[in-house]
């Protein structure tokens, strides 16, 4: 089954003298449980994709199916669906700095209304997964940039989502904590099913994926 599908996405953006035509026509298919990457020279459209891929933007032209649901980002069923199935991971992870690694992953559970306790323990939980047991009580500032990225990670994937959207995820690390990272990834994605649609400019990290698809000239091109 697919769980995400874009159809011919056309999107540009206008500014006072030109308009940019970023997307023309990309289109892409993703099935429940896939891993796949998205490659792409750096300004080729990446992040508008992504954007469009999780309701926060619409497109000018196109259609795009969750769980095969024809959606709209302006639909008045979009903020649910985006809260419910979608966990977006950055490049830059957005961490609170007065918030301890625990309570930053905690957060998007106790914004849904559940107990701080019970929020707290399954806070806990994802990042012993994530092997940051060592660091529930440290501050942001206190971690290093592949631990913030974990812990990034593990506050995308503690509401469960479906579909988890990675913005060039590992951007901002070495090589061998991305690798960490998409390891990770890869065990979440087998061990609870998530679908991973992974954003990065590195091929051989892409090559890691299940599928990898290359944006250029506005349009999605299968490797
Ligand atoms: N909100 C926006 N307004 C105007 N131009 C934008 C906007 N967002 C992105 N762009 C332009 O669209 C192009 C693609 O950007 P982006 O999707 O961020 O690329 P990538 O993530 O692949 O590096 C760039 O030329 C960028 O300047
Ligand atoms: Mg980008």
């Amino acid at each position: 089954m697919n769980i995400l599908s874009a159809t011919g996405i056309d999107k540009s953006f206008k500014d006072s003298t030109q308009t940019i035509e970023v997307l023309r026509g990309a289109t892409l298919e993703v099935e429940a449980g896939q891993m796949i990457s998205i490659t792409g020279q750096s300004g080729c459209g990446k992040s508008t994709l992504l954007h469009i891929l999780g309701l926060l933007d619409d497109p000018d032209r196109g259609e795009l199916r969750i769980k095969g649901a024809s959606v709209r980002a302006k639909s008045s069923s979009a903020a649910s669906i985006r809260n419910r199935d979608i966990g977006f991971v950055f490049q830059f992870n957005y961490l609170v700095e007065d918030l301890t690694a625990a309570e930053n992953v905690a957060l998007p559970l106790l914004i849904s209304g559940q107990k701080f306790k019970d929020a707290i323990k399954e806070a806990y939980s994802m990042l012993q997964r994530l092997k940051l047991d060592e660091r529930l009580h440290h501050y942001p500032n206190q971690l290093s940039g592949g631990e913030q990225q974990r812990v990034a990670l593990a506050r995308a994937l503690i509401t469960k989502p479906a579909i988890v959207l990675a913005d060039e995820p590992t951007g901002n690390l070495d090589p061998a904590n991305s690798l960490e990272v998409w390891k990770l990834m890869k065990m979440l994605n087998e061990e609870l099913g998530q679908t991973f649609v992974i954003v990065t400019h590195d091929r051989d990290q892409a090559a890691l994926a299940d599928k990898t698809y290359e944006l250029s000239d506005g349009k999605l091109h299968l490797l």
